[in-house]
């Protein structure tokens, strides 16, 4: 393989063979290859894009570059959810569970925060001892004893995709849909989940803002997935407007806490049991999608989800008495501050991403990397789309660091509720599903 051959081939728009690219992705990830003509890659495939073979053949290559788990011969199915973040997006915490106690096995590898998005480590690792670094054979054990087990990307896993990620992250690289397919797919299928559902979020407070663009990643994810012999489906859901009434880390961990007691926002619930149910028909755990949703809702409801997330908090070292009282357990914010309606009427909107950028400023997300997140910020008792609000009636609560720091976001946090005259319905949530 000649690399400067197989960038000019891609820079005139032909396809490339999939020996070539399991040749330059392999180079590259053994230190053979240099950044610069990886990078002239990455920018050729920008433009030029790339077939279904070739982005399966990319994924392929970048899976294959770490280690890959293998569950065959479990008892239960393995399955699991991959959603491409958004704004108050805690579903993974519920789903987990949820999928457990309906009788599949549900080895999630999650990532962390960055930019608006909040990350399921992050919240996770606001309960006090919650280890998310689990040896392969802890990572076992704990999948095996309780169903499911969330832990962060190792080393082993997709190297390819961590040097990847980072180059096109300072090349310009990152917005083109088989390089994101790739990335993506290469950390899920390195988990063993032999079906995968996909959230794609579409919207203000997604990486996907528009309809289109959140359609094509779907499609490419499931063609992809289709040729790499797994089951998988997509949902298209709204990322205009945060999930559930909390964004932060500990504050999203305790709504979770209140869904996985069959309480919470209705939106949560409903999205996570539309998850949860695509993944139980799609594993064959549940016939038809209607069943799976009854069946769903009684574990919600009658607190087997809840025992579950409580026996894997504990098998993670995690202090399982958030699972009972999340407001003792988790860390506490040192100022909060009511941000109260100007006037009376019906919330029409709640920008997400007006919101994200208040959370993030409240020291709830991360900017680089490597920035430190402060587990207990974040935004709390939040109105939604919909609800008929009072003069002075709360619109949401600041948990902040300091009272001058709440303060100082006051303004910002309530020019993200737009409130008018007539009464509003929230839009659908999930857009489409693409099987
Ligand atoms: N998330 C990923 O894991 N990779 C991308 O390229 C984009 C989003």
């Amino acid at each position: 393989m000649i690399p400067q051959w197989v960038i000019e081939k891609k820079r005139d728009g032909h396809a490339l063979p999939p020996e070539e690219i399991r040749a330059f992705v392999s180079a590259y990830a053994a230190g053979e290859l240099p950044d610069y003509q990886m990078s002239a890659l990455a920018m050729a495939i920008f433009f030029r894009g790339m077939t279904a073979a070739e982005t399966a053949a990319l994924t392929d290559a970048m899976l294959h570059s770490g280690e890959v788990l293998d569950f065959s011969g479990w008892p239960r199915p393995t399955a699991d959810k991959h959603s491409t973040g958004g704004i108050g997006d805690k579903i993974s915490l519920i789903l987990a569970p949820l999928a457990a106690a309906a009788g599949l096995a549900v080895p999630m590898i999650s990532g962390r925060g960055l930019g608006l998005t909040g990350g399921t480590l992050d919240k996770l690792e606001s309960i006090p001892g919650f280890n998310t670094r689990l040896d392969h054979a802890t990572f076992r054990r704990v999948l095996a004893e309780t169903g499911c087990v969330i832990v962060g990307q190792t080393d082993h896993l997709a190297p390819a995709d961590r040097k990847l990620y980072a180059l096109r992250d300072v090349t310009a690289t990152v917005p083109s849909i088989p390089l994101i397919t790739a990335s993506i797919l290469s950390k899920k299928l390195a988990e063993g989940a032999t079906t995968l559902v996909f959230d794609v979020k579409c919207g203000r407070g997604a990486f996907m803002r528009t309809r289109p663009e959140a359609h094509a990643l779907a499609a490419s994810l499931l063609d992809t997935c289709r040729a790499m012999g797994r089951r998988a489906a997509a949902l298209l859901t709204d990322m205009e407007q945060p999930l559930g009434r909390t964004v932060g880390n500990a504050v999203e961990v305790a709504e979770a806490v209140d869904v996985l007691r069959g309480r919470g926002p209705a939106d949560m619930r409903a999205l996570t049991l539309a998850l949860t149910a695509k993944m139980t028909v799609l594993a064959g755990i549940h016939p038809d999608a209607a069943i799976a949703t009854r069946e769903l809702t009684a574990r919600l409801d009658d607190g087997r989800a809840w025992e579950i997330f409580r026996r894997m908090v504990a098998a993670q070292g995690g202090d399982a008495r958030v699972a009972d009282d999340p407001q003792r357990i988790l860390p506490q914010p040192g100022a909060t501050l009511e941000v109260s309606a100007l006037r009376a009427g019906h919330v029409a909107f709640v920008d997400a991403e007006k919101i994200g950028r208040v959370v993030l400023q409240l020291g709830a997300g991360r900017r680089r990397t490597d920035d430190r997140i402060d587990p207990a910020a974040g935004i709390s008792g939040l109105v939604q789309c919909g609800e008929a609000i009072v003069r002075g009636q709360p619109l949401l609560r600041l948990h902040a660091r300091s009272i001058a720091m709440a303060e100082a976001l006051r303004a910002e946090a309530a020019a993200a509720v737009e409130i008018v005259d007539v009464p509003q319905q929230r839009p659908l949530l999930v857009l489409e599903t693409i099987a």
